[in-house]
């Protein structure tokens, strides 16, 4: 039995759009920070004696993505074995909380140790994208960026977590699964939005901008330029038809509540993955007033806090929040969407 632990990551500069269906390789560079207290630990074992997949923690559809990255991962390394895998979050993830990215960099991790194979970090972030593109970026800690190059993509870490003391609370709005997950949004997006090419293009200035931004840790700078590429997405993503609106009411009421807190003179920004919560950037000192400012949102239901946190690793045993009865109830929450 292997154990391994791997955070969950948001992306400042965004990737929504694919070079390479199949090889999961994104169309433009994006930039994350790896998030210390969104975790997934994902337990993992080949055995002769298995005659199919045992998954464990997850809905159905979940399952199924999990089953489907067993079998790419069984085809690349020219295994045959089965897995028995279990998998547990401490965020009762339902919708753009990026349980995908935690739980495929956990179980790549996991799995190329419980098969005794020897990968580096590069070839590990190989192995998280075939079960999801963000999921390359959680390999590593700190600020991560992940490129396209030649008919492929690099993913690089660019800065570690004690870089920079950036916090970041999470205003959950929804629990309900999101209707259109991210890959089908994406595809959906490319194929119809007229605004794709230019979310495309505009990306590249972003991402020069967010690198320099944390080259400096310039708050502002960051902020300026993860909100407006959070919005130019999702503008993107509206104009597709069908249309991709992935917003509660309470998302935009916090939006407006971070530009309200903005005009009062704290330093927040958001960014909103293919979901309803909102992630607020802010630096340590202001985590008190920004905290207050999210939870007098009406339909704001809880609120996260987190810090850049580490690249996946594997542990001689279970964190403490995997154990037990709590455990066995998030799970029950938990979806790889
Ligand atoms: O790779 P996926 O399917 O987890 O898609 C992630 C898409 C976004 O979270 C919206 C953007 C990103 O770069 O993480």
């Amino acid at each position: 039995m292997v154990w391994a632990v791997a955070n969950s990551n948001l992306a400042l500069v965004k990737y929504w759009g694919k070079a390479d269906e199949g090889a999961k390789h994104p169309a433009a560079a994006s930039l994350s920070v790896t998030l210390d207290s969104l975790s997934t630990v994902a337990e993992v074992e080949f055995s002769t004696r298995l005659t199919t997949d045992r998954i464990e923690g997850l809905p159905g559809g979940a399952a199924a993505r999990v089953a489907a990255f067993l079998d790419r991962f069984r085809a690349r390394f020219g295994l045959d074995r089965h897995a028995h895998v279990v998998l547990t979050s401490n965020f009762p993830v339902a919708a753009g909380l990026a349980s995908s990215a935690s739980t495929f960099a956990a179980l790549a991790k996991a799995a190329t140790a419980a098969a005794d194979l020897e990968v580096d970090e590069r070839e590990l972030a190989d192995v998280a994208r075939l079960g999801s593109g963000s999921a390359c970026r959680s390999i590593y800690g700190g600020f991560v960026e992940w490129r396209p190059e030649g008919s492929g993509s690099v993913v690089e870490p660019i800065a570690s977590k004690e870089h920079w003391d950036l916090r970041i609370l999470v205003a959950v709005t929804s629990e309900r699964p999101k209707a259109v997950g991210s890959s089908e949004g994406m595809k959906r997006t490319a194929a119809t939005s007229p605004y794709y090419r230019a979310w495309l293009e505009s990306g590249s200035e972003d991402f020069a901008e967010a690198r320099a931004a944390i080259r400096e840790r310039a708050l502002e700078r960051i902020g300026t330029v993860a909100e407006r590429n959070c919005l130019r997405m999702h503008a993107a993503a509206m104009a597709a038809a069908p249309p991709l609106v992935y917003w509660e009411p309470a998302t935009v009421a916090v939006m407006r509540a971070v530009w309200a807190l903005r005009e009062r003179g704290t330093a927040a920004y958001f960014s909103i993955d293919a979901g309803p919560q909102v992630k607020v950037l802010c630096s340590p000192s202001a985590v008190a007033v920004v905290r207050a400012a999210l939870g007098a949102v009406p339909g704001v239901l809880r609120i996260l806090e987190s810090r850049p946190g580490d690249g996946a690793r594997q542990v001689d045993r279970p964190p403490a929040w995997a154990l037990g009865p709590a455990a066995a109830s998030s799970r029950a929450e938990v979806s790889a969407g």
